[in-house]
């Protein structure tokens, strides 16, 4: 259990919250495993018509827990599947519609997510930024299948390539933001598209959210071919320098690795 992930219900609606703004909503394991508690009940929960992922604080998130990172956690290990990868197949073959309230700047598995959302609303103050390949790490959530289905190759190599920040108006022209609003717009346009799904026939919904998304096998197959390069860069020198740089707060040097 963790408070850093907020679980409530607005009726039929599920909301889970990144809830650790002092950490700028940094994702670590047991924030996943939460997610994907929420996620499994609102698969098995017949009252539950949509997830609203919302956050607390500045930021939306800035992603994976970057010391989660350097430590090894979410890594493989024995036995289970770890948390990051089992959130990511969650959102991946959710049967509900998930909905996201992005309210300030969204960074790495914060943005990849939204991939997998069906509506999403960002306010004026959202940014949106995939330093994948300045950390010298890959893209995750099958980002790298996604985006450039969603935004086109040239502009998705925008954020997965060069690791440009772009803003709401930008990524709503990439097509994987609904609406760019005032901030204190946000909350009413995010949960008044899950009020209407709530009110409209389940079973049609379930399965018409099924048939958009159609065959994930491609989707969750590129997120194992992902998984597999993200876990060696996590162990190679320049993903060591990479992270000791974020933790020292300076530049990282590729200049003499490669
Ligand atoms: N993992 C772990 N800790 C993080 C974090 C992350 N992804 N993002 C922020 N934090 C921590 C900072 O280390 C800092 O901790 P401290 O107060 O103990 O020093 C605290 O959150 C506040 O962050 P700070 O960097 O001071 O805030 P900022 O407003 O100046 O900058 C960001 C915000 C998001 C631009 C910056 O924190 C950042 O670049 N974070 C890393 C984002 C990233 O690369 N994520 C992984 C993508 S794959």
């Amino acid at each position: 259990m963790t408070d850093h992930i907020s679980v409530s219900r607005d009726g039929p609606i599920l909301r889970l919250g990144f809830n650790r703004p002092e950490k700028k909503n940094a994702i670590t394991q047991a924030m996943y495993a939460a997610l994907v508690d929420g996620l499994i009940e609102a698969n098995r929960d017949d009252a539950i018509r949509a997830v609203v992922f919302e956050a607390k604080g500045d930021l939306f998130t800035s992603g994976n827990d970057i010391a989660d990172f350097m430590s090894g956690a979410g890594g493989p290990g024995e036995g289970e599947k770890p948390p990051v990868i089992r959130f990511l197949e969650a959102i991946a073959t959710a049967e509900k519609p998930l909905i996201a309230a992005v309210q300030g700047p969204a960074v790495g598995v914060g943005v990849t997510m939204l991939f997998h959302c069906d509506l999403v609303y960002a306010s004026e103050a959202a940014t949106f930024h995939t330093p994948f390949v300045d950390l010298a790490l890959v893209p995750e959530a099958a980002s790298s299948l996604l985006l450039p289905q969603i935004a086109g190759h040239h502009r998705a190599a925008e954020m997965l390539i060069l690791g440009k920040k772009i803003d709401g108006p930008r990524a709503r022209e990439f097509g994987f933001v609904n609406e760019v609003l005032a901030p204190d717009a946000l909350e009413d346009a995010a949960f008044g598209a899950a009020h209407a799904i709530a009110e409209k026939a389940p079973a049609a919904m379930k399965l018409t959210k099924k048939l958009m998304k159609g065959d994930r096998a491609a989707v969750l197959e590129r997120m194992k071919e992902e998984g597999v390069h993200f876990a060696a860069q996590l162990q190679s020198a320049e993903f060591r320098e990479a992270g000791m740089a974020f933790m020292q707060k300076r530049k990282p040097d590729f200049s003499k690795l490669g």
